[in-house]
């Protein structure tokens, strides 16, 4: 008898084993964008997530934790999502710049400034300082700038 799985469940499966096989780079370079730009989306709900909570009064430190610690994660795993050859030159569509590649000591860089600050922000929801989290946040954001200043191209 076949079981059929909920949509989304599938949807949710199919990702993370191109999640896993981009940490492997083995994807072809339009399945490694698509795993890419799926999970800076995430990334963005998460960093959204935290700063209506973080705006709030009276936060809701269960969103909070669950959005830092998708963040922390995701920091972690995000330089796999750009194996070599899933640029522009390969014709599909991305929004990555030649550059990632290019300088990838400087895209290296961009990525870990991104991970230690965003690590900082997971030690101060462990010890509950939400105004510390606020201000760290606002640096969190800043190092998603720089990396998308530097690396992504503004509409191609
Ligand atoms: C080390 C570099 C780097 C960091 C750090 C980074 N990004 Fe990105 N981001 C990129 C690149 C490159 C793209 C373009 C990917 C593509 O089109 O293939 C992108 C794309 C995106 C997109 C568009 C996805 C889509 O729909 O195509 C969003 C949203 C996004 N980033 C959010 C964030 C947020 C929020 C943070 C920080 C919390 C962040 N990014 C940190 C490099 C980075």
């Amino acid at each position: 008898m076949a079981t059929k799985l909920p949509k989304s469940l599938a949807a949710a499966l199919a990702l993370s084993v191109l999640a896993a096989a981009a940490a492997a780079a083995t994807l072809a370079p339009a399945d490694a964008v698509a795993v890419r730009q799926t999970q800076m989306k995430e990334l963005g709900a998460s960093f959204r997530s935290l700063n209506e909570e973080l705006r709030g009064d009276t936060p809701d430190m269960a969103k909070v934790k669950a959005a830092v610690a998708a963040m922390n994660k995701t920091s972690k795993d995000l330089p796999a999502w750009f194996p070599g050859g899933s640029g522009p030159e390969a014709g599909i569509k991305t929004h990555a710049k030649a550059e990632v590649w290019s300088d990838a000591a400087g895209f290296a860089g961009a990525a870990k400034g991104f991970a230690t600050e965003t690590a900082k922000m997971q030690a101060m929801v462990d010890s509950g300082d939400t105004d510390a989290l606020s201000v760290q946040a606002k640096v969190v954001g800043q190092t998603c700038g720089a990396c998308h200043a530097a690396f992504r191209g503004k509409d191609s």
